[in-house]
């Protein structure tokens, strides 16, 4: 019979050569790693291994294996913070490893017990908690990864894998305040279609994405707003979800992207729409997850509707937006606050409160 995944049955071992670590100042994100990292194997004929973890280092793979060659990976991204108390938590993370087992199953990668890599995650966490930066806007970046390790250049799905989790201490994303990105409005290329596979979290969703995105930094643009099908659908930029706030004589409203199967099921993109549906005032707000075409966004932004933009994701939280160029036009976008505009400065608050146990909510994982 095949072993499930068990955290109880977890080695440990400690490294002999602890790493000295930077001054948080200094941190650069995912640039430097914490002494550890957690590791499990799985072979179709026995089920998942004993856990282990162990020194963070290199991985010995064949050079046939499947990940080399067909892309069998998938990730994710997570955070611990440090509380005021010194207390650590994590975030949704229920959220993140059920999303996890979603990409695993896209990809013919095995699935596991939710809970039991959650506790998996929350022991590698204290074993390398020294390294989690204390601090506003500092925590310790996970990265759960798993990739197919089957020796052979066979198309068929992977008769053994390893999930591996690494972890990366991180500062501020943007170190002094929030800095707006200027978009291009993307439609030559496309991140995600119909039917295909753009809301799991695989790694061959983003390689493709770095060509056109380094086109529209030539241009002036840090990032792609990612544009799907001839009516120019709006549907992410860069590596995040996409939110627009609308105000028509006094009635606002904030739209994302539907969960259409070309979308990322974001973890912050989820809990800024609970957070707006159960604290902002419903006469004044609506909140939608609806189609929404880069035509109405311009005709509106003409209309003096438009008034706010910003990017949601694990790495920068909330990342405003300032301009879209569309069609040979830059749509500006206000930032009555210099950088950002009065909702993202509240969605930040929101969950950086939530996150460092300013405010306790059932979202905050203490482990
Ligand atoms: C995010 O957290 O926004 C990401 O998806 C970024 C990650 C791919 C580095």
């Amino acid at each position: 019979s095949l072993a499930p995944l068990d955290a109880s049955k977890v080695q440990i071992t400690k490294t002999t050569t602890p790493k000295a670590k930077l001054p948080k100042e200094e941190l650069v994100f995912g640039q430097s790693f914490t002494d550890h990292m957690l590791t499990i194997e799985w072979t179709a004929e026995k089920g998942w291994d004993t856990p282990q973890i162990k020194p963070y280092g290199t991985l010995n793979l064949d050079p046939s294996s499947c990940v080399f060659h067909y892309a069998f990976e998938l990730f994710e991204g997570m955070k611990a913070y440090r509380d005021a108390n010194g207390g650590i938590r994590l975030f949704r993370p229920d959220m993140n490893i059920a999303r996890m087992n979603a990409s695993a199953e896209r990809i013919c990668l095995p699935e596991f017990d939710s809970e039991e890599l959650i506790k998996l995650l929350a022991e590698f966490v204290k074993t390398d908690s020294s390294f989690i930066p204390a601090g506003d806007g500092y925590s310790l970046y996970l990265r759960p990864t798993m990739i197919g390790t089957d020796a052979g250049l066979g198309v068929s799905s992977p008769g053994k894998a390893l999930l591996f989790v690494i972890a990366s201490p991180v500062g501020p994303y943007y170190s002094t305040g929030f800095k707006a990105v200027r978009l291009e409005a993307t439609s030559y290329a496309t991140r995600a279609w119909p039917g295909g596979c753009g809301n799991r979290k695989l790694g061959a969703n983003y390689a493709p994405c770095i060509k056109p995105q380094r086109q529209a930094a030539s241009r002036g643009y840090q990032q792609n707003l990612w544009l799907f099908g001839e009516e120019d659908y709006i549907t992410e930029v860069g590596t995040m979800n996409l939110f627009f706030v609308f105000n028509k004589d006094g009635k606002k409203e904030l739209v994302t992207a539907p969960l259409d199967g070309t979308i990322l099921e974001g973890v912050t993109r989820d809990s800024i729409l609970a957070l707006a549906r159960s604290r902002l005032p419903t006469d004044e707000w609506t909140i939608s997850e609806r189609k929404l075409t880069m035509t109405e966004v311009a005709e509106r932004y003409h209309k003096g509707e438009l008034v706010e933009a910003f990017g949601s994701g694990t790495a920068a939280v909330v990342s405003p937006i300032k301009e879209i160029l569309y069609k040979g036009e830059d749509i500006m976008v206000p930032c009555v606050n210099g950088e950002s505009g009065n909702l993202t400065d509240q969605v930040w608050k929101w969950l950086g409160d939530i996150q460092y146990g300013r405010e306790e909510h059932e979202w905050s994982f203490k482990i």
